[in-house]
């Protein structure tokens, strides 16, 4: 097999309009372009992602990003290895834009395709740049999941843990929106927060002493919801922004640890690695704070580069690259599926392998 794989990603699950061509080379990943259309501007009006609109954008946008992928990358469409492309979970008008132009593409110019689970692409990412051997412990943190996972192969996955209300994303939008931030609120949340007292609020953290590692986010609405009523100036705002951000942390800082040492017993791994994946992995605080509790138990800890967190085309590549040595095809038929899980084997809960 060759060696210097190249394959286009397309991605359109929920909110980015996002294509992007990635080889590889001595097992590394190569991105040669990545381009990210977000929606962020046009939701903003709605406070969110309306899937209408969302389809819509992505439809108007669909050819140029792909165009703009292939030119910027100086590859043709005759160079291409293959073409993957996201087909869930997410909502499904989204998805079915991105899948239709991937299976058209690849059906007219007769290259393979591979329809790649959105969450699989984040399970993956830090493995473009570094050799992260199997199995390993994932927290994969988004907009839509908040999970901890086994990741024992590629396509192989068992869940051990996860969110069982919001997942945590949704948590730093919602908490944004209650103090007047505009979506998407995490990156504004983090910045808000560097300023405040964490100690200032205390909030409840649901579930937080049951063993095990699921999580609830929901019942910390409630209370920001009574607080940012009463708040009216920027330092309480700060102040509430720090205190969620810390209570975050103490719950991660607690599951995560639960979950390692889970590993540690259900698989003795030879390597003790970890990795935090999903737009919440950009967030700075989270980063040190799991740092932290991995210098502790004694695990090696890996974060996709900040631009791979959130929602991308390169890792969706990526993914089709890693699956296409593995000798995995898909046929043109391929329909989009919503809900899709990585461990179809979970029960299923709130959370966990759906989106919105
Ligand atoms: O992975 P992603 O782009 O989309 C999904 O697959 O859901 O994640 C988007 C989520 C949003 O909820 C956004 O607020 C959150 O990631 N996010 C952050 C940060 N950057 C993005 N949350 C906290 N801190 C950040 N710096
Ligand atoms: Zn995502």
């Amino acid at each position: 097999m060759k060696d210097n794989l190249i394959f286009l990603g397309i991605e359109t699950s929920c909110d980015e309009t996002a294509a992007s061509v990635v080889s590889v080379k001595n097992n590394k990943a190569v991105i040669h372009s990545n381009v990210i259309s977000s929606q962020v501007e046009e939701h903003l009006k709605f406070g969110g992602v309306v899937p209408e609109n969302a389809a819509r954008s992505h439809a108007e946008k669909i050819d140029i990003i792909i165009k703009k992928a292939m030119t910027d990358s100086r590859c043709k469409f005759e160079d291409l290895d293959g073409i993957a492309t996201t087909a869930g979970p997410g909502l499904l008008v989204c998805l079915m834009v991105g899948l239709s132009a991937g299976k058209t593409l690849a059906g007219f110019l007769k290259k393979p395709f591979l329809a790649i689970n959105h969450l699989e692409g984040h399970a993956l990412t830090p493995r473009m740049f570094e050799h992260i051997e199997f199995p390993y412990l994932l927290l994969l943190i988004s907009g839509g999941h908040s999970q901890f996972l086994i990741a024992e192969g590629v396509g192989k996955y068992k869940r051990i843990g996860t969110s069982i209300d919001d997942a945590l994303g949704e948590a730093f939008d919602k908490t944004a929106k209650m103090i007047g931030l505009s979506y998407p609120g995490g990156p504004k949340i983090e910045k808000l927060a560097e300023k405040g007292d964490p100690n200032f609020y205390k909030l409840p953290k649901p579930i937080f002493n049951n063993p095990g590692c699921n999580m609830s986010f929901a019942g910390l609405k409630t209370s920001i919801l009574q607080i940012s009523k009463k708040i009216k100036n920027k330092k309480a705002k700060e102040n509430l922004a720090a205190s969620f951000q810390k209570t975050i942390n103490d719950i991660l800082y607690k599951k995560c640890s639960n979950a390692m040492h889970e590993f540690l017993k259900l698989y003795k791994p030879k390597n003790n690695h970890f990795i935090v994946s999903g737009g919440v992995a950009a967030n700075q605080s989270i980063r040190n704070n799991l740092r932290a509790l991995s210098e502790k138990l004694n695990f090696s800890i890996f974060f996709p580069p900040f631009e791979l967190c959130t929602d991308n085309g390169a890792m969706i590549a990526w993914a089709g690259i890693e699956r296409f040595r593995l000798g995995f095809r898909d046929e043109l038929n391929f329909e989009a599926r919503p809900r899709w899980p990585l461990d179809m084997n979970a029960p299923f809960l709130k959370g966990a392998g759906v989106k919105h």
